[in-house]
């Protein structure tokens, strides 16, 4: 497909702009522009063909199925759309006095109130933006806490396991905490010896996700719960994974203290590429004080904003966080209402569906019932012709479908992750499942034709490790430095599926 500027000849023109009846205000000569802008120059139908061949080029949640494990890319129902385009929450500015906002005041208290409830904790703030933002307002709270009660200096240590997200030991680092790992056990759980070694009075707390990126529930939770509150230390749980358990079991009831939910994965909310998201964080009654300013708080009928919190660790968002995404999270909650639960045994009852049928053509890390999730391997493909994860995720896209998270978690490997959601009909998971195995038959007969997959798709195998680090974003015209400096390129060497 050629670029909008390749397409460009001299003198065509897309639109036809009418001249000014108004005088045309003098520009100064310092500031006027001596060479004309190098703007594409097309016709109309070519520039519309253009767009349009672009906007096919994408794959996404509406385009097919879309099995991307950890990243929970569950539909976004289209109601939910047209709720967050009512005039009264899509105009409002977020400086509204707050008697003119009660409305979205209102939403907001009430999505509190009920990720309060599926927490089991009893205090929220809706303001971080991700996931990631909300660990890392997590860990700014248990700073807090142990502040406030003269531990700060001891308490420098967060254990997470090697099964954790890339983001948690990255947000432990910017917190300014020390990382310790600890490792998984043969049933897929956290290794309790291990743990007992490493907890002790310097650790400030422990950051897990409940189930794991493996997929599995941790078997000895309440375990582990009483030796980091033994110890006096804290304990966060990850709630990114809370589409398995929302309305079965709550973090709070597991002895949880902190828990960041990823709105965009557990509930509604059109994502991918980096966001939008929602990373709401709840806590026990114990860190209410250190919350984010302001709180949204209910006085009788009305809803306002509290910003007397002298011990509150301040704000980490601009305003009171990504309002769209928590209208359309709340749309979708209140879907379900009472039955939310059906939500995570339908997402559960997925996962164990696809699992059963992949188990005999894939290998199986660890042989449990799996939660929303589950992580299969491609090494037995590998070791007996050559077909690693990367081929088989490759291959996928001949078939239509997105392929799965792999090589993640770090602990399986040639791993397949694979998720899902409750979004998805017994037709699809069957064409999946089709596809899967047709593709362990492929290692076997042709394996070659895995190797230079995918066939079908615009591009083929890409230097994905380049592409990111030196991604071309705008037109070379003459000579573009990026594509020529083969010399700096090849100084980009990173080990693929990293
Ligand atoms: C287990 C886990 N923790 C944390 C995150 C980070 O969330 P976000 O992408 O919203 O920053 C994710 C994202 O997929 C995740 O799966």
């Amino acid at each position: 497909m050629k670029l909008i500027y390749e397409q460009s000849q001299p003198g065509r023109r897309a639109s036809n702009i009418p001249k000014p009846d108004l005088p045309v205000p003098e520009v100064p000569d310092g500031l006027a522009r001596t060479t004309p802008p190098r703007l594409p120059e097309l016709a109309e139908p070519e520039l519309v063909r253009h767009f349009t061949k672009l906007s096919t080029r994408n794959f996404g949640i509406d385009t097919g199925f879309y099995p991307l494990g950890s990243c929970t890319m569950k539909y976004n129902p289209r109601v939910n759309e047209r709720l967050v385009g009512l005039p009264g929450f899509r105009d409002l500015h977020p400086l509204q006095e707050e008697d003119g906002a009660q409305g979205a005041l209102e939403l907001m208290w009430r999505l509190q109130e009920i990720l309060v409830e599926v927490s089991g904790l009893h205090a929220c703030s809706l303001q971080p933006a991700a996931g990631s933002q909300g660990e890392l307002t997590g860990l700014m709270l248990m700073r807090a806490y142990f502040e406030d009660r003269g531990e700060g200096d001891q308490r420098r240590r967060i254990v997470t396991p090697d099964t954790a997200h890339g983001t948690n030991p990255a947000s432990v680092t910017m917190a300014g905490y020390e990382l310790v790992g600890i490792k998984t056990d043969a049933r897929g759980n956290i290794d309790i010896d291990d743990l007992r070694a490493k907890v002790d009075e310097t650790t400030a707390g422990l950051m897990l996700t409940n189930p794991s990126t493996l997929g599995l529930f941790d078997e000895h939770v309440e375990e582990i719960a009483r030796i980091f509150h033994d110890a006096g230390a804290l304990m966060y749980y990850d709630g990114a994974n809370l589409n398995a358990v929302c309305g079965i079991s709550r973090p709070g009831d597991m002895g949880f203290d902190i828990v960041h939910i990823n709105l965009h994965k557990t509930f509604s909310q059109p994502h991918g590429g980096g966001g939008p998201g929602g990373g709401p964080i709840v806590v026990r009654d114990v860190l209410e004080p250190f919350l984010p300013a302001p709180q949204i708080v209910r006085d009788g009928q009305t809803f306002r904003l509290d910003y007397d919190r002298p011990k509150s660790i301040g704000k980490v968002r601009g305003f009171y966080g990504p309002f769209g995404v928590f209208v359309r999270s709340y749309a979708y909650i209140r879907t379900f209402g009472p039955r939310l639960r059906e939500m995570s045994e339908v997402a559960v009852l997925n996962a164990n569906y696809l699992l059963a049928r992949l188990r005999d053509a894939y290998e199986l890390p660890y042989d449990r019932l799996c939660m929303h999730e589950f992580v299969v391997s491609a090494r037995n493909l590998k070791r007996e012709h050559g077909i690693t994860a990367l081929d088989v995720a490759k291959r996928l896209m001949d078939y239509g479908i997105h392929p799965p998270t792999i090589y993640f978690p770090l602990v399986v490997p040639e791993a397949l992750m694979i998720e899902p959601t409750e979004t998805e009909s017994k037709e699809t998971l069957d064409a999946f499942v089709d596809a899967m195995l047709a593709i362990a038959r492929e290692a076997a007969e042709e394996p070659q034709t895995l190797k230079e997959a995918p066939h079908g798709r615009p591009v083929r195998r890409l230097d994905e490790v380049r592409a990111a680090k030196r991604a071309i974003v705008t037109y070379g015209f003459d000579a573009h430095p990026d594509l020529h400096d083969e010399a700096g390129a090849s100084a980009i060497e990173a080990p693929k599926g990293v």
